[in-house]
């Protein structure tokens, strides 16, 4: 291989600018600056300078975007920031009393001003670029963890490789959405059609299944769209000060910026924007579901700060959900895996919202009563909050003559056992714990994805390992043996010693897995994960009580409640002694708050955090074992600085200490 001329190289630089620059009018700007048979020229010219000398290639170059490889898998990461989600209002009534909650938190804020912005339907992002470049993206996963799907992200042409700023900053996190433009989604599902493949559900559901397709190839040709909209810039010089600032310069750093923002003064402006884009929308080539409004200015959002899920400077003001008319042909009830007993109608099938329903929630009893829902009922039927779908109303007028009442049964479906309905809850319960509905439903949500993660152990087999009495409990799946599976139908001894190899490898799943798994009320993965950080081996959560769980930073009195409940059951107790002698990791290797990092440790907080309120800094430090202090002296371990920081920095500065940004801290307290 020969050394490149000055001449090649440069010629090589020049390309990559160049296809930078068109690529960028064509895919952000949608304004082409070149033909596409130029362009093609061009980026092959490059190609062939870039196989010709390897060592010009730039990882920014427009050559790099698809990677040839496939993933094997992703691997799951800890966000820097946690990933809000958004309370959601539906109508502006609901807003107002929004509104009226944060001034009165904020009772000296006179001026409202809000940037309102369009709500894409499509998947959450998290970016980060080191010094200009492009370093990772992950998906939004639970909110703490995603996936690392950088390969997959860097074949969306609206993601810049490398920002176009002159002095970009060493580190930056960008958030948005990416989306499958509509007639992208046509035209894939065009194609499927043609090769007789099945056909995609809807555009939401399709950007975020190609997001997580393995080969980076598929996702190229997927062609899926970003809007960036949430910026963190930690230790920049000359940070944003609010939102509106933050969309600029996003959109100065080379990403798509939706352009239908508005900045809103009034509760009377955003209604307008509001119901200006509920007709509009059915213009626009991507999908929205609702507009989100966010108090513009940094320093306000601060001082508001986030409830556990939710910022309180942020509302979703959704669009109605989708309605639409069916038939009910039967009701019928399903036992869950926490024995609630769920009323559940069988529709003709009905398309919603893109995608075809045939079973809807009745919730309860009461709620079959209140609607007087019967079987030959026309019924109206939508989506709440987009995914499970509900019966809103029944069309009386339509109702035939051998319409029937449906009556709520007193035993249980699964198990012939007497349903319960504890005192002040709607919900009706089948209490037998040995109730087959209940074992099948525990044992999927035991193999499921995010808890011990047994792919080869699905509704089927489960129902097959009941059925034959090989299995009464989660923990009897240690004591198969391969032979008696074998003999199952439609299994074999392959097949059999692969499913006992992976139950074998959930062994080595972590602590925060298995607890999850349990399917402990009320505690859903993320949960699960800041228990076993706080209570790192199941002794010490067992012995915990309601007042200690819940002073973990993210845990309230219900599920600390739950919790104490679910290991008083002696059945409870009598399946943790069996997967503990099974081999199951019922501790983890983190070091307990005593020996962490944080442990005995001082902090002094000052100045304004881009995202966490003092309270909330306060409190991750206290749950990891630390101390906060209000002046900085020589004892002083760490000083958490945000923004507009005074004498307390200058002090901390002159005696040397170690400084932190919200980032830097949040890391911090994340490697306990
Ligand atoms: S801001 C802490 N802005 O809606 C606030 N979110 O229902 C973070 N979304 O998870 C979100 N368009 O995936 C924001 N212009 C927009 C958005 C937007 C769509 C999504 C986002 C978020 C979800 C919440």
């Amino acid at each position: 291989m020969k050394t490149p001329s000055p001449a090649i190289a440069e010629r090589a630089a020049q390309l990559r600018s160049l296809l930078q620059a068109a690529g960028y009018a064509y895919y952000v700007l949608d304004n082409p600056t070149m033909e596409d048979a130029v362009y093609d020229q061009l980026y092959r010219e490059l190609q062939t300078i870039e196989s010709e000398h390897p060592e010009l290639v730039t990882p920014d170059s427009p050559t790099q975007r698809v990677g040839d490889q496939p993933a094997e898998q992703f691997f799951s990461l800890r966000h820097a920031i946690p990933l809000y989600s958004l309370e959601n209002a539906f109508g502006i009534e609901e807003f107002a009393r929004w509104q009226e909650r944060w001034q009165k938190l904020v009772p000296e804020t006179t001026v409202v001003e809000y940037t309102c912005e369009l709500k894409i339907d499509g998947a959450a992002l998290a970016l980060t670029y080191e010094n200009g470049l492009l370093v990772s993206g992950l998906t939004r996963g639970d909110g703490i963890t995603g996936e690392d799907i950088t390969q997959n992200l860097r074949t969306i042409r609206s993601i810049p490789l490398r920002l176009s700023l002159e002095s970009p900053p060493s580190i930056v996190e960008i958030r948005g959405e990416a989306f499958l433009p509509l007639a992208e989604f046509e035209r894939l599902n065009q194609e499927r059609e043609k090769s007789g493949e099945a056909l995609l559900a809807n555009p939401r559901n399709a950007a975020a299944g190609t997001l997580r397709q393995l080969n980076p190839q598929v996702v190229a040709q997927r062609r899926l769209k970003f809007f960036a909209y949430t910026l963190y810039l930690p230790n920049f010089p000359t940070p944003p000060s609010s939102q509106s600032e933050s969309l600029e310069w996003l959109h100065q750093a080379g990403f798509l910026v939706n352009p239908n923002r508005k900045i809103c003064h009034s509760l009377e402006a955003v209604e307008a924007y509001f119901q200006h884009w509920e007709v509009q929308r059915q213009n626009l080539p991507y999908l929205t579901d609702g507009v989100v409004v966010k108090l513009n200015d940094y320093q306000l959002q601060t001082e508001l700060g986030s409830t556990q899920k939710f910022p309180r400077w942020a509302i979703a003001l959704k669009y109605p959900a989708e309605e639409a008319p069916t038939i009910v042909k039967t009701i019928i009830v399903n036992v869950g895996r926490t024995g609630a007993v769920t009323p559940m109608a069988i529709m003709e099938p009905v398309q919603l919202a893109g995608t075809v329903v045939q079973r809807a929630t009745l919730h309860n009893r009461d709620r079959i009563q209140q609607l007087d829902i019967r079987t030959g009922d026309t019924v109206i039927i939508r989506k709440a909050g987009e995914i499970i779908p509900e019966v809103l109303r029944v069309l009386p007028e339509l109702r035939p003559q051998d319409s029937k009442i449906f009556v709520m049964p007193t035993q249980c479906p699964e198990c012939d056992s007497g349903l319960v309905q504890p005192a002040g809850e709607a919900v009706v319960r089948c209490v037998n714990s040995s109730c087959p509905a209940i074992l099948r439903g525990s044992l999927i949500h035991w193999a499921s994805r995010d808890a011990l993660d047994i792919r080869g152990l699905g509704e089927k087999i489960a129902v097959l390992l009941l059925d034959n009495g090989l299995v009464h409990s989660i923990a009897d799946l240690y004591q198969l043996e391969t032979k008696r599976i074998a003999e199952l139908e439609r299994m074999g001894n392959k097949s059999a010693e692969k499913l006992l190899n992976q139950i074998e490898q959930t062994k080595s799943q972590p602590w925060s897995r298995v607890l999850y798994g349990l399917g402990i009320r009320h505690i859903g993965s993320a949960n699960a994960k800041l228990l076993a950080d706080n209570f790192p081996s199941v002794a010490q959560l067992s012995q915990a009580s309601c007042v200690s769980l819940a002073s973990v930073y993210g845990i309230g009195p219900e599920i600390a409640e739950s919790v104490v409940n679910w290991f008083r059951i002696s059945a409870n107790q009598a399946l943790i002694e069996r997967l503990q002698s099974a081999g199951l990791q019922l501790s983890s290797e983190v070091k307990t708050a005593s020996e962490s990092q944080l442990a005995g440790k001082t902090f002094v907080l000052t100045g304004t955090l881009p995202t966490l309120s003092r309270s909330e800094a306060k409190a991750l430090i206290e749950a990891n074992g630390g101390k906060v202090t209000s002046s900085v002296s020589t004892k002083t371990d760490y000083v958490v600085v945000g923004e507009s920081a005074g004498s307390k920095l200058a002090k901390a500065e002159k005696f040397g200490l170690k400084l932190l940004d919200e980032v830097q801290f949040i890391n911090l307290c994340n490697t306990l």
